[in-house]
This record gives structure tokens, C-alpha cells and sequence, in this order.
């Protein structure tokens, strides 16, 4: 790939602090735009900056804007990797077809991604549970009010030094079951990672955090009686000796994260359904004690442990309030993978070459 390069006449100072979740960002920034003649050109990487936009861009109106999350990591070996990242390639393609985006080759996204972090490599942390946050995005740029596909956009990378996403980290946090708003509908966005559904997330999440919740349950959109997923996560239920989650690929995200625990989890002998789970159901299991544990996963939080769930005036605690051992053990599994501490024997770290 033939890349513009336009160097930063003064670097900026790496953070000294606790990192926290995406409020620095790095010296550079990867753009490359895309329309109808040329199809993707112009490939740069320039100094990180503000983007200047017609206020009449249509990403501005109509949301037509998708994103990826992925992470760099400083592995135990030395070597620099990314994780899974022909994953977050494709899923980025069908969030794109969904939203009428032109389609990012994987090999291009990858490698965009690789170029972007080796020049940026020594802004991966090496802290414990740091990393690189990379965030590819695309959004419509043509100048126009009428509601219609986009005859132009720009694919950019920004990268941020990253710390645990809540500040619990591995501790436990207290889940709202949300039974008015929901996120996503049959034929609707809900496996797309488009902006539109976040933005749509946000008041349910205000109001959770009102009552003193962290993160929100949300249910199915068509009768409000399934589980689909928590905050920005997937989620996942241990009752009795099986782990139940959402089908993903409708209505619910596909996690790589998702994905890579279901299959450390069936690795290690653990029973896994991908079904619609009732929150009545759900909670009866709570109730009982027979949901052992519970979390959430997603690139950005890793996994994050469900201590309690409200739904309807109903409280349960689950585990005592304590992350629970699968939980700990999942984490510890995949997060030695991610950085490099044990062997790869799924063949999921992405070797980035350092010239
Ligand atoms: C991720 O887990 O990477 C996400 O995209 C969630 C959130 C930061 C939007």
C-alpha cells in the first residue's frame, strides 16, 4: 500500500498517569477516503489533529458512521500483536453492508492497522492490563441533505493508550434490567457496530446509573423477555453447569471477545448454549443460586463480572458479590494469550513485524 506520510514537528509527552479508557490519543492518524470513481485512494498517515467538516456532511444528519475496537498489545515474548484482527475485518465489512458503506477490504484494514501502530509502537503501555486501543472507523463525508447512500467517505485509525475500561476492573458490578427501552429489533442494526446504536444505548444507561447501576441488561426488542446484551457487551450466564448466551448475529453484536471465550470455554470441558434465555428464567436461577456466575465481554472491558442483577423491584446478588472462579479463570486464560504469557494454540495473536 502506497502511504502519504507527513511527519509531526513535535512528538507529544506519553502519559505518566493511570491511562484509564480512551482520553489520550497517539502522535499520528490514518486516513484514506473512498468514492464512486476512485474507489479507496489516498492513503495517509499524518499528525493527529481535528477533523474539519462541512456542517452539511451527511455522517452529521444521518449517522452513517461504523466503528471497530480492537487492541495492540506489548507482549511477555517482546513481540508487538494484535488480536484476532481478521475478525473485527469482516464484522467491520457486514456493519458496512448494513449501513449501505463501501466494503473495506480485510487485507487493507489489517494492513492499515499494522502500518498505523509500528510506527506508533512505543505508545503501547506495558503496564499490567494495558494496551493499545485501535479504533478503525468510516463515515460518510458528501455534502447533502437528501436521505441517501453517501458518494463519499473516509476510513480513519486512531489509537489510545488504554487501561482497565470501568474503573472496577475485575470487580464485580450491579446490572439494571432495562424493561422499557431496548436496543436492537428483528431486521434492524442490532450486529452492526454502527454509532446509531450507541447513541441509542444512552439513555437507558443514564438512567441505570440514576438508580445506582453501572451497566444496563437489555432485553430483546419484539416482547422484552430475552436477554441480549450488557452495556456494550456481550453477556454470559453460568446456571447450573452450563454457560447460556445470546445468539449473536441479529440482533446481538458478534464479540470476537464473545466468540474467543466460548471457545476457551468449550476447551475446557464447559458445556456452552448459544439460546434466548427469559428473564424470568434468569432471575428464578438467581434466586435459586443455580446462576453460579456471570459476565460480560468485549474488547474494550475484557470481562467484567455481573455481582447483581435489579429487574422489575427485584434484587439478586449473584456469587456473593464476588468474581467468580470461571470468570477469573477466563479472564486469566485469554488475557495470557493476549499477551503473550502462554502458548497460542488457537492461533489468534497477530504478529505485527517490526522493520
Ligand atoms: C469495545 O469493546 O471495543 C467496544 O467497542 C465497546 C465500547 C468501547 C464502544
Amino acid at each position: 500500500m502506497d502511504i502519504r506520510f507527513v511527519k509531526r514537528k513535535n512528538l507529544k509527552e506519553k502519559p505518566k498517569d493511570a491511562l484509564g479508557f480512551g482520553t489520550k490519543f497517539t502522535d499520528y492518524v490514518f486516513n484514506m477516503d473512498w468514492d464512486e470513481d476512485e474507489g479507496w485512494h489516498d492513503a495517509e498517515i499524518v499528525p493527529y489533529d481535528d477533523v474539519k467538516m462541512d456542517p452539511a456532511s451527511m455522517v452529521l444528519h444521518y449517522a452513517q458512521a461504523t466503528f471497530e475496537g480492537l487492541k495492540a498489545y506489548k507482549g511477555a515474548d517482546g513481540n508487538y500483536y494484535l488480536f484476532r484482527p481478521y475478525m473485527n475485518a469482516k464484522r467491520f465489512i457486514n456493519s458496512n453492508k448494513r449501513l449501505c458503506l463501501p466494503e473495506l477490504p480485510e487485507d487493507l484494514f489489517v494492513e492499515s492497522i499494522k502500518e498505523l501502530v509500528k510506527l506508533e509502537k512505543d505508545w503501547i503501555p506495558e503496564g499490567e492490563g494495558e494496551s493499545l486501543y485501535i479504533r478503525p472507523f468510516m463515515y460518510a463525508k458528501e455534502v447533502k441533505l437528501g436521505v441517501a447512500p453517501s458518494k463519499s467517505y473516509r476510513f480513519s485509525i486512531i489509537l489510545s493508550p488504554v487501561g482497565a475500561y470501568y474503573p472496577q476492573g475485575m470487580a464485580p458490578v450491579k446490572i439494571y434490567v432495562e424493561d422499557e427501552l431496548t436496543r436492537a429489533s428483528l431486521g434492524g442494526t442490532g450486529f452492526a457496530k454502527c454509532a446509531g446504536n450507541y447513541a441509542a444505548s444512552l439513555l437507558g444507561q443514564v438512567k441505570a446509573e440514576k438508580l445506582g447501576y453501572t451497566q444496563v441488561l437489555w432485553l430483546d426488542g419484539v416482547e422484552r423477555k430475552y436477554v441480549e446484551e450488557v452495556g456494550s457487551m456481550n453477556a454470559m450466564f453460568l446456571i447450573d453447569d452450563t454457560v447460556i448466551t445470546a445468539p449473536a448475529g441479529e440482533t446481538v453484536l458478534p464479540g470476537v471477545t464473545r466468540d474467543s471465550v466460548i471457545k476457551i470455554l468449550k476447551d475446557k470441558g464447559i458445556k456452552v448454549e448459544e439460546k434466548h434465555l427469559h428473564i424470568d428464567d434468569l432471575m428464578a436461577a438467581a434466586k435459586d443460586k443455580r446462576l453460579k456466575e456471570a459476565w460480560g465481554t468485549g474488547t474494550a472491558a475484557i470481562i467484567s463480572p455481573i455481582g447483581e442483577l435489579f429487574y422489575k423491584g427485584e434484587e439478586e446478588i449473584i456469587n456473593d458479590f464476588k468474581t467468580g472462579e470461571l470468570t477469573q479463570e477466563i479472564y486469566d486464560t485469554l488475557t495470557d494469550i493476549q499477551w503473550a504469557r502462554s502458548e497460542d494454540k488457537y492461533g489468534w495473536r497477530e504478529k505485527i513485524d517490526i522493520d
